[in-house]
């Protein structure tokens, strides 16, 4: 999908469709005044007798307006002028990309990005840059294993955003590469969250990880760290949650490096890999499991956020982890009652096998401290609790660092890509106490999200971490179900600040 800035001009073009906003009371936009004053008040008359009144998201196409040479106009309802804000901004844009790919254009031209509404918080680089996002978005499909694909009625493949003014093209110009960039990376991380868990395992993580280095060869290099390996370094929480999997355990590092200067600590990003969570001998009711290959998308959010700084170049050093491995039954799995002893030395009492995800992150905690991070940040779909306590708006954000959770939540606001924070305080942790081990790899009943991050916390002392649980943003479940991406753009958002940071004091 192309996506380009331009001053708009009303009358170039000719095979394109043009798109422009009614406000409710079908209140027209000046654009649409203009469009209206051309066709002799043909858009006006038109809106009135139809029951296109301007409310968010409705459309209406026209064909053939008087004196205008664009083959069609799409009006799409933008809702009450002040009622505007980041969240309808997107559903609007998504909703007309949505249309003009169902109606088979291949071409259109937005004058929503220039709508003269003030959102809060937002200029031109924030308006342009996530419509690029929202437009890739919207005509996204998972279709690979399809043998029927859907009728290309994907046909849309290139949008002009429109600005009002010159001064903006530079900003916009400039939006439109970060958006690029970071929709070309969510749409890679969503591919990989729903590919199913036969052929998305550790390996293929690994395999993605190795082409990112091909495709970034100047910046990027990895390395995976195998069962071999991981026994040798006494990872054995990790490798205990692999052991009942024919398909082996596979820790995918990727490191970026863009920092001018190349001793600058890494910020390290760490992703959940777990290609299937059956629960283990702790099995899982079978109502809705498919849903548990979804349980390496914190993997493919670090590979996304990963391609995003290498695209972008940005001046910092990165490491990237996807933390690869399945959790199954059989007579090779490890068992509640186990005790293993992690790579920390902490030895931990397995309460419960479907509490993995922390099994397999504690050892992986312990081990990027020989890189001397200087910010960690975990993203896993760790708990169900995370879910309950709040649902699939928000992921949940834990950390041991104020400034660092802080930078997190900026981020979130920047992008829509929504977080709220939890407590990790020492009340909770005494519930992972163990009558025989150093801690108990679960709690008790409640606050399982809060136990779960305290779990992690006891092995991210010696640097400022972070840990979020995606749980319940991570995919859409049902009939429809498919990875969202999320959190991607929020990740993306917390490199590219940090880049401006270092850009600012050099
Ligand atoms: N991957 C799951 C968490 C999960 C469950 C995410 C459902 C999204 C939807 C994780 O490994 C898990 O099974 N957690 C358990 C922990 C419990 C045994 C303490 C859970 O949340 O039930
Ligand atoms: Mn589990
Ligand atoms: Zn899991």
């Amino acid at each position: 999908m192309k996506c380009t800035v331009r001053i708009g001009n009303l009358e170039k073009y000719k095979h394109t469709c043009i798109v422009i906003g009614i406000f409710a009371s079908r209140r027209l936009s000046p654009i649409a005044e203009k469009l209206d004053k051309i066709s002799d008040g043909y858009i006006r008359s038109v809106i009135i007798n139809s029951s296109m009144q301007g409310k968010i998201g409705q459309t209406l196409l026209l064909h053939h307006v008087p004196k205008i040479f664009s083959k069609c106009i799409l009006l799409i309802g933008c809702g009450k002028k002040r009622d505007i804000n980041q969240e309808n901004y997107k559903k609007i844009i998504y909703k007309t990309i949505q249309e003009l790919n169902n109606s088979g254009f291949t071409k259109a031209i937005c004058f929503l990005t220039e709508t003269p509404v003030h959102i809060k918080g937002c200029n031109v680089y924030w308006r342009i840059r996530h419509a690029t996002e929202v437009t890739h978005d919207a005509v996204y499909s998972f279709n690979q294993l399809k043998n029927k694909k859907k009728l290309p009625t994907s046909s849309l493949h290139s949008v002009i955003f429109s600005l009002s003014k010159n001064s903006e093209l530079s900003i916009g110009t400039h939006a439109i590469t970060h958006g690029l960039a970071i929709a070309a990376s969510i749409k890679i991380a969503k591919d990989i969250s729903n590919m199913p868990p036969n052929i998305c395992n550790a390996s293929y993580l690994a395999t993605q990880a190795r082409q990112l280095s091909e495709e970034w060869s100047q910046k990027i290099t990895t390395y995976s760290v195998g069962e071999k390996e991981m026994t040798e370094l006494g990872m054995n929480a990790y490798l205990a949650v692999g052991h009942g999997s024919r398909n082996e355990s596979i820790m995918s590092v990727i490191k970026y490096s863009g920092a001018l200067d190349p001793k600058t600590n890494p910020i390290i990003l760490i992703g959940k890999g777990v290609t299937f969570d059956t629960g283990g001998i702790s099995l899982k009711p079978s109502e809705n499991m498919d849903e548990m290959k979804y349980d390496m998308c914190g993997a493919a959010s670090v590979y996304g956020a990963m391609r995003v700084a290498a695209e972008l170049n940005l001046p910092l050093n990165i490491i990237g982890i996807m933390a690869g491995c399945e959790n199954m039954p059989g007579s090779y799995a490890y068992r509640p009652g186990d005790v293993v002893t992690t790579l920390s030395g902490q030895t931990v009492e397995v309460l419960n096998t479907d509490a993995e995800g922390r099994l397999v992150l504690c050892d992986v905690l312990t081990y990027i401290e020989r890189f001397q991070p200087n910010t960690v940040i975990d993203i896993a779909t760790l708990t169900g609790a995370c879910v309950v306590a709040l649902g699939h708006h928000m992921s949940g954000l834990f950390s041991n660092y104020n400034p660092l959770a802080n930078e997190l939540r900026a981020a979130a606001e920047q992008t829509g890509d929504h977080i709220w924070r939890l407590p990790i305080t020492e009340q909770y942790q005494q519930q992972l106490d163990s009558s025989v081990a150093d801690i108990a790899n679960i709690g008790k009943k409640y606050a399982g999200a809060i136990t779960a991050a305290c779990f992690l916390a006891r092995f991210a002392h010696k640097y400022h971490w972070a840990h979020l649980d995606i749980a319940g943003t991570a995919w859409h479940s049902g009939r429809t179900k498919g990875a969202t991406g999320r959190p991607v753009a929020l990740l993306s958002q917390f490199l590219i600040n940090r880049a401006n940071r270092v850009i600012r004091s050099s």
